[in-house]
């Protein structure tokens, strides 16, 4: 089948276009839910979204931090008090189950407009490679075999994320003043009238997503599976039920998930901004024409070795890098025309990932 036919039949959009301006005040009036929105880029991204008039329910298992956060966001000036805070354990169908329904009746028009699928953990155990280490001197020996692994990471990445995925796609379908037939059709419309209502799924891989990380064997694995469910689920999601889907990969940033040995190893290297997250994270949840597309953001590097140095501010993954991926070109972060490059400033180092 001709290509163009399944980019027809998944109604993905165009490439986005990363020059034109972010919409933020296009946020405004949506119900948006953020799993892991306590701290990190979810409560960046709640920060943002509340300033520029959005409704948040929040889920975590910090509660407290959630708590406080719901305060400081009812506090911004010209947000709405329409600012929630519910306990969520991702990795708990129970407990995400709930905390959707509660969602759903918090919400001031009864329906969810934005999920994002934020929460997520490190590896606690760095690679499988060190069982005898965890079990204590001595406690090791060719016949007893290892201890049994903690998979916690996989359980929160990866099996929370696919449920917060299915409840999203239940949800966002039943979202009062929403049709399937508005899928990819700007919010507003060019001829005035009140705002449709979107259904927006948006998942939050990571660069792990395409590359390797070194002894975050589930990480990797888990945000490499949050890739696959992206790619998967955008193949039915918008004709099966008016639901987009768009997938966050982010460069490592220093958030509460990036372990203090990782932070020593990387000391001098280029690292992402939060910032950057949010504005690529706006991008795709207040645009309602992008369907289907992820957007990778980058650190600030140094791509080319003429003389000339350049920011790297935002790789777009145009859909393109999962074919690229698969012809094992994945690592190339520069150099291609869905680069989104400007001159800037220059940086100490150069990160280089493994293919
Ligand atoms: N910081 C980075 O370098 C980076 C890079 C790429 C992708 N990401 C991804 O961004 C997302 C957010 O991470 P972050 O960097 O903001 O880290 P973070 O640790 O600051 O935030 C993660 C949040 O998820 C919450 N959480 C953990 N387990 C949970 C559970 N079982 N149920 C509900 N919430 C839970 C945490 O309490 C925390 O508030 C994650 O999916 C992460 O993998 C982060």
């Amino acid at each position: 089948m001709p290509r163009e036919n399944v980019v027809d039949l998944i109604r993905q959009s165009k490439p986005i276009d990363v020059t034109r301006p972010v919409r933020s005040d296009d946020v405004r009036g949506r119900t948006i839910v953020i799993t892991g929105g306590a701290s990190g880029f979810g409560a960046s991204f709640a920060r943002h979204w509340a300033a520029h008039g959005a409704y948040l329910i929040l889920g975590d298992i910090q509660d407290q931090a959630g708590e406080a956060l719901v305060a400081e966001l009812r506090s911004i000036p010209g947000a709405s008090p329409h600012q929630h805070y519910r306990h969520c354990d991702v990795a708990s169908w129970e407990s995400q189950d709930a905390f959707f329904r509660d969602a759903v009746s918090l919400s001031p028009h009864g329906g969810l407009d934005d999920v994002v699928a934020n929460a997520g953990v490190s590896d606690n155990d760095f690679s499988f490679c060190r069982a005898e280490e965890k079990r204590g001197a001595g406690k090791s020996d060719a016949t007893t075999g290892p201890d049994k692994p903690d998979l916690k990471c996989l359980d929160i990445n990866l099996v929370g994320t696919a449920y917060t995925a299915h409840l999203a796609m239940y949800w966002l379908a039943r979202n009062p003043g929403s049709t399937a037939s508005a899928l990819g059709r700007p919010r507003t419309p060019g001829g005035g009238g009140p705002p449709h209502r979107d259904r927006h799924l948006l998942l939050v891989g990571s660069v792990a997503s395409l590359w390797p990380v070194a002894q975050a064997t589930q990480y990797t694995a888990s945000k490499h599976a949050v890739l696959g469910l992206f790619r998967a689920l955008r193949g039915v999601a918008g004709w099966q039920a008016g639901v987009r889907v768009n997938l966050l990969c982010p460069y490592i940033v220093a958030t509460g998930i990036v372990p203090p040995v990782a932070r020593v190893a990387l000391a001098g290297a280029a690292v992402g901004h939060v910032d950057a997250a949010v504005e690529a994270g706006t991008r795709l949840v207040a645009d309602a024409s992008i369907v289907g597309r992820a957007l990778v953001v980058g650190p600030k590097v140094r791509v080319r070795d003429d003389g000339e140095t350049y920011e790297v501010t935002e790789l777009l993954a145009q859909g393109g890098f999962a074919a690229d991926h698969e012809n094992g070109r994945g690592g190339e972060m520069a150099g291609r025309g869905a680069v989104s490059l400007r001159r800037g400033r220059r940086m100490r180092t150069t990160t280089s990932w493994w293919r």
